[in-house]
């Protein structure tokens, strides 16, 4: 399994340090086969010591440059960061990142050889129409992606579970896992949108789902590592 926690614009250098030395002890004993990452804000990126990866949220495909605000692959490798979070709905609807451009971002970070967790999801009006047209919105979301990168995962995050505390059901994720996996194959799939410790156990059991990508509830380090534990 693989546990995700995105910290987006919380947490800073300092909690972030707290938080990591927290979830070490807690993960102590933890079997090493699960896969632990956490993209912690920009300014709390360092080395830290521990079983898990730390990845970045966001980044500008550049090495370094003229890109008032924005980091690239010079700042992440002075921290060793070789993960990236791309595609991310909240990136896609507030900063305006439209497909081709995170299309652009997936293929620079391809080939700087970096392991991308990919996001995509539906918005409630397309979940409303039926299945059909969330596939299709779904896939849409694949376009110039290299699906059968050996460093992809795709995580499915339904924006109307991200942040609301309502997931979707079994039966959605069962169903919509089930499909993207006829399409990626044996890339790691990950579910997320409002995953939390009362329901994780019920979706990582379920067909298809390699793992979980966590907001709000992997805010706490004891939430997060019950998680991990469960
Ligand atoms: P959430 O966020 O767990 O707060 O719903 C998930 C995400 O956006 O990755």
């Amino acid at each position: 399994m693989i546990y995700a926690a995105n910290f987006k614009t919380n947490q800073t250098r300092k909690s972030t340090r707290q938080y990591i030395e927290e979830l070490n002890v807690k993960l102590c004993t933890k079997d090493v086969r699960d896969k632990i990452y956490i993209f912690p804000p920009f300014t709390a990126l360092d080395n830290y010591e521990g079983n898990f990866t730390i990845g970045a949220q966001n980044a500008y495909p550049v090495h370094n440059g003229a890109f008032t605000g924005e980091i690239g692959v010079e700042q992440l490798d002075e921290f060793g960061i070789k993960t990236i979070l791309i595609g991310h709905s909240e990136r896609r609807e507030y900063m305006a990142e439209t497909q081709e451009k995170v299309a652009q971002k997936c293929a620079f970070f391809q080939a700087q050889g970096f392991e991308i967790i990919y996001c995509i999801g539906e918005p409630l009006s397309i979940r409303e129409k039926g299945f059909e047209p969330v596939m299709e919105y779904l896939l849409a979301q694949f376009e110039g992606i290299d699906i059968h990168y050996d460093k992809l995962v795709v995580a499915y995050e339904p924006i109307w579970a991200i942040g609301t505390g309502r997931s979707a059901t079994a039966e959605e994720i069962s169903a919509t896992h089930s499909a993207l996996k006829k399409v990626i194959n044996d890339t790691p799939l990950l579910y997320g949108g409002s995953v939390k410790p009362a329901n994780i156990k019920e979706i990582t059991s379920i067909a298809g789902v390699d793992g979980v990508l966590v907001g709000s509830a992997s805010l706490d380090a004891d939430s997060f590592s019950q998680m991990v534990l469960s």
